[in-house]
């Protein structure tokens, strides 16, 4: 079950974007939702990709009806659609896998599919502390109707495509990201995923510090536990069989924090057992 809105204000919200392909949008989006939800903060994540990939981390395909799909918030009237509840406590507007309409907004004329997004997400305002946008790998409308509602945008970067294209190629994303948001609106941070301790990645994160990036401290390394969380359907803390997995979740929970941190989340204190056990205090 949902946790009930822990503020008065209207939400947060928060959009994970690059308009390059397989560098973790999903991941953290679904991570980040997750762990906002475990904080007691009411949670909406909105999957603005065709894909359906953040939709079906939360719900199987067969559980994905009825409910409001991402598509509707680009209608001119949104019939009055509930968000689906999920397992991970997490409220979900979803995306069917391949979804023909969420692609064709692309071809919406673009006043028209931003003017219907911001009306159609007004109301989820009021409704939640955080939403959480993830986004398709391409700019267009839904990434900028996203972007233009969002109070918080996180670049997650992929470290390994340094070696083939340097840092330019993050400097442009970041460049073409700016043209497409207002100006009230700069890039919250980068995330640096699947970083390496090489040479390059030592390197490319330098420069990219030196042209003034606002990177994450916390960083992803790459893990075979990233996907192993992805089969079992759980976040990656949840899954702490192995020393990877426990690396994997330890990595992550930092890169979370680190977000709260930026986006006003207050992380709640560690169970009190856990305390008492930690400083050696029994009953
Ligand atoms: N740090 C990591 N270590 C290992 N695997 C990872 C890591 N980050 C992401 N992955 C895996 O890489 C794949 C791509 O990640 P993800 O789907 O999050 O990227 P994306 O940017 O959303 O892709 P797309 O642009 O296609 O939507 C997934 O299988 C994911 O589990
Ligand atoms: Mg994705």
């Amino acid at each position: 079950m949902s946790p009930k809105k822990r503020t008065q204000d209207p939400a947060k919200v928060i959009v994970i974007e690059n308009q390059k392909g397989g560098v973790g949008k999903t991941t953290i989006a679904y991570h980040l939702s997750c762990y906002l939800a475990e904080q007691g903060y009411k949670t909406l994540a909105i999957d603005l990709d065709g894909q359906g990939n953040l939709s079906s981390r939360f719900l199987d395909r067969s559980k994905r009806v009825g409910g409001c799909r991402s598509v509707h918030l680009f209608n001119d009237t949104t019939p009055d659609l509930k968000p689906l509840d999920t397992p991970d406590g997490v409220d979900l507007i979803y995306s069917i896998d391949r979804d023909v309409e969420l692609f064709n907004v692309e071809r919406m004329d673009f006043d028209k599919a931003l003017i219907n997004f911001n009306e159609n997400l007004d109301p989820m305002l009021d409704a939640y502390d955080y939403i959480v946008m993830d986004t398709p790998p391409a700019h267009g409308n839904k990434m900028s109707a996203a972007s233009i509602t969002s109070n918080y945008i996180f670049v997650p970067v992929e470290m390994a495509a340094f070696a083939v294209t340097g840092v330019e190629s993050v400097l442009e994303t970041l460049a073409e990201i700016q043209r497409y948001v207002s100006d009230r609106l700069q890039v919250t941070g980068v995330i640096c995923n699947r970083l390496r301790p090489v040479n390059s990645h030592t390197e490319a994160l330098a420069e990219l510090n030196a042209a003034g990036v606002n990177i994450l401290t916390a960083r992803l390394g790459t893990n075979g536990a990233v996907d192993d969380a992805l089969r079992d359907g759980v976040p990656v803390w949840k899954n702490k069989r192995t020393g990877a997995q426990r690396e994997t979740a330890k990595s992550m929970v930092s890169l979370m924090q680190e977000i709260c941190g930026y986006v006003g989340a207050k992380i709640q204190p560690p169970p009190a057992k856990a305390v008492a056990k930690k400083s050696g205090v029994t009953k």
